[in-house]
């Protein structure tokens, strides 16, 4: 028997229709349909079996493996370990997204100590949670069609999961059927790719990546082929997933632009069934959607072609501290006050106001470099009594190695963000800048990990045909904070959590009217997100979304035209 008949009563569920005003009772999916699916993929239709379920001696209804003690101490070995985790399809980085929050439905170890038996023994029960019960491992467009067909038939929800690295839970969702992009691998390099329609004349180097490729393996591949392709600043995100469609930053994309902009061509199955190229010269609707609108919403990517640069030296500043607050606070003033002068002289990189930076300048040689980045040297010598280092990397992934791992942000915990993008006019004056400061320090007071991004495209001339928010543009900063909590943490106390974090970047909020936020590291809840993550482009945005989804076959949390919080599909969040 290939489906057990639980499947079909969990897969029972009741959807609010695209309309919004009437309730559709979708009666349970036949096993001779699950059947029919998995034979049109090629039997590619799989169960997805929690990550840590191996731990666990007793198990909720309906949740597939083994309790198995080897595999439990693999898990618990990797557990907080993203090269692990994002191998496996029923994890999640941030694991909160592998419970069912409001029910506290979960299948978690103790991340601050995984081998805590008290998180896996009896009475502690592993459920499935908002991990996808069932998968296709996608190999072809026809899999994805498949998908769409069959969820346009039954209305089980679709959701698609390449890294699971979405801080907004958007790549996985109880009941739901997932994609799991994870093993389209291709990669391959032409120095004068033609986007399909295009003029010859348009020729430019570019690299084709399949939908599963990880920023590691991009940047390896980058590297033999002596070219360079900058992207996270963690190994195991996907390239062309919820990265490049929602922006993507990178050390060098204050120089160079965001994943959107490097975008030369993708290969997309649209929820209307067709599989289309979207480039400069055809569909050109869709090309802009996907160059920004976010992943999940307009279809699902095969395949996309990315600008490539030329092997790259550049020269990197870099340096490690201890801070007090007094220390802090001046080391800030210090930055924000050259914020503006380093943005447009190409500079771009990380500050992590507790601890250390990384700053990157491919236009200048050692000497302007040295030259421009005196008075900080003398600074961080003198205030901070730290070790300053300029050193020229003779490539992006040797810079990566030198300075960026371990990375900067955490997974396998409950974890969430906060953002805001920080405006030049914030920068304009030193009462500007001194407020700045003190509410940057007050609002990510509390944060378990805070950075400051100096990766916003100012210097970066944009050619247009970007659907991100055009506040990015302006802005010199992108200012992040964090929560975590821990598998035992109870609901209320999650609300709490959650709502702090919102109201603390209010005090960004207020200094930066008609500014935005991050669309892959914002607030789960954003305040006025459509605004925040679009700005003037939501409303087009909309348009193109209805052209190519008019059923509504996908939706994901405050992507461009859901149905919003209260929906079935969303049942699971705080
Ligand atoms: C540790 C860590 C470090 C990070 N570092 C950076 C960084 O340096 N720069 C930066 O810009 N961002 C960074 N991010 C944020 C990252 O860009 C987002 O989490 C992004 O959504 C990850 O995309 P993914 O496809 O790998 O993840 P997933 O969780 O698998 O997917 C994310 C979203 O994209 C959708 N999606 C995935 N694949 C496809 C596809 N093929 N077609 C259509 N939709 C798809 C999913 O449905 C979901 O909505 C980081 C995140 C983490 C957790
Ligand atoms: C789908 O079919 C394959 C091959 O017949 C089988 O191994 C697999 O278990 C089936 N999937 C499910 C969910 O039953
Ligand atoms: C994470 O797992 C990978 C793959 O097993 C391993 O090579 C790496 O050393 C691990 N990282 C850490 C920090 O343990
Ligand atoms: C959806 O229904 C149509 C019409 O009955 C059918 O042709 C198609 O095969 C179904 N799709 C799937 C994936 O079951
Ligand atoms: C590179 O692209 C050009 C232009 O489309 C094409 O003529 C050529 O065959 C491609 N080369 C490879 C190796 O695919
Ligand atoms: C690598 O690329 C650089 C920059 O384009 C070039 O100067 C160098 O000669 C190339 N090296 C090799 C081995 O091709
Ligand atoms: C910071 O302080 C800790 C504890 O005193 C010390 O071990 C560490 O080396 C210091 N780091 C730097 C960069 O000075
Ligand atoms: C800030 O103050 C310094 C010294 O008082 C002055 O030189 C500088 O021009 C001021 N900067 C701005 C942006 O007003
Ligand atoms: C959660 O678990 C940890 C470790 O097992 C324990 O120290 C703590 O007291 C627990 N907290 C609650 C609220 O139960
Ligand atoms: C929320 O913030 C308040 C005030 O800053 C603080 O007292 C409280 O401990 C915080 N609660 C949580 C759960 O973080």
């Amino acid at each position: 028997m290939l489906f057990k008949p639980k499947f079909a009563t969990i897969l029972t569920l009741i959807v609010v229709s695209s309309c919004g005003d009437s309730f559709l009772q979708v009666g349970a999916v036949s096993q001779q349909q699950w059947d029919q699916l998995n034979s049109t993929v090629n039997g590619r239709l799989q169960a997805a079996v929690p990550f840590s379920r191996p731990c666990f001696p007793d198990v909720a209804q309906d949740v597939l493996g083994e309790f198995d003690e080897d595999e439990c101490a693999t898990v618990q070995a990797g557990y907080t370990n993203s090269t692990v985790r994002v191998g496996v399809v029923g994890s999640y980085m941030m694991t909160q997204w592998e419970t069912c929050q409001a029910t506290s439905e979960q299948c978690l170890l103790d991340d601050l100590d995984p081998s805590d038996a008290q998180a896996f023994s009896p009475p502690q029960v592993c459920a499935q949670g908002g991990i996808p019960p069932l998968y296709i491992d996608v190999q072809e467009p026809a899999d994805v069609q498949a998908a769409f067909s069959f969820s346009q038939n039954t209305s089980v929800p679709i959701v698609v999961k390449t890294t699971g690295h979405d801080y907004s839970g958007r790549s996985s969702g109880a009941n739901a059927l997932a994609l799991w992009m994870y093993n389209l691998q291709q990669l391959s390099y032409n120095s004068t790719f033609v986007a399909s329609g295009c003029q010859e004349s348009s020729a430019a180097p570019g690299v084709t990546v399949g939908a599963g490729v990880t920023f590691g393996q991009l940047y390896d591949f980058a590297e033999a082929n002596n070219i360079t392709c900058p992207g996270a600043a963690e190994l195991s995100v996907a390239v062309v997933g919820g990265h490049l469609q929602g922006g993507g930053h990178s050390a060098l994309s204050n120089a160079f632009g965001l994943a959107v902009d490097r975008l030369l061509e993708v290969k997309i199955v649209t929820p209307t069934g067709e599989y289309l190229t979207a480039n400069s010269c055809q569909n050109e609707d869709l090309f802009f959607a996907i160059r920004g609108g976010g992943g999940g919403t307009f279809g699902v990517v095969m395949e996309a072609t990315i600008r490539a640069l030329p092997q790259l030296s550049f020269p990197a500043v870099h340096f490690d501290f201890n801070v007090t607050s007094e220390t802090e606070r001046e080391l800030l003033q210090f930055i924000a006050s050259n914020s503006l002068q380093w943005a447009e002289a190409g500079w771009g990189g990380y500050i992590l106001p507790k601890g250390s930076m990384l700053f990157v300048n491919p236009f200048l040689s050692m000497a302007q470099a040295e030259e421009q980045m005196t008075s900080l040297q003398q600074f961080v010598t003198t205030n901070l009594g730290a070790t300053f280092t300029l050193t020229l990397q003779p490539s992006f992934l040797t810079m990566f190695n030198n300075f960026l791992l371990p990375p900067a942000l955490p997974v396998g915990l409950p974890f969430i963000t906060t953002s805001r993008l920080i405006p030049a006019a914030n920068f304009a004056s030193n009462e500007s800048q001194a407020e700045l400061v003190d509410r940057v320090i007050e609002a990510l007071d509390d944060s378990p990990y805070q950075i400051i991004f100096a990766v916003t495209p100012y210097y970066f001339k944009s050619p247009g045909g970007t659907s991100i928010n055009p506040i990015w543009r302006e802005s010199l900063w992108h200012v992040l904070g964090s929560a975590s909590w821990n598998y035992n943490t109870t609901t209320d106390e999650k609300r709490a959590i959650y709502s702090n974090r919102t109201s603390q970047m209010d005090l960004l909020r207020e200094i930066t009217p008609g500014s935005g936020a991050y669309f892959n590291e914002a607030d789960v809840h954003e305040p006025d997100a459509s605004a925040s993550f679009w700005g003037d482009n939501y409303d087009t945005l909309v348009a193109i979304k209805r052209r190519y989804d008019p059923n509504h076959l996908l939706d994901c949390w405050q992507c461009v035209d859901w149905e919003g919080p209260s929906a079935a599909r969303f049942s699971c969040y705080l």
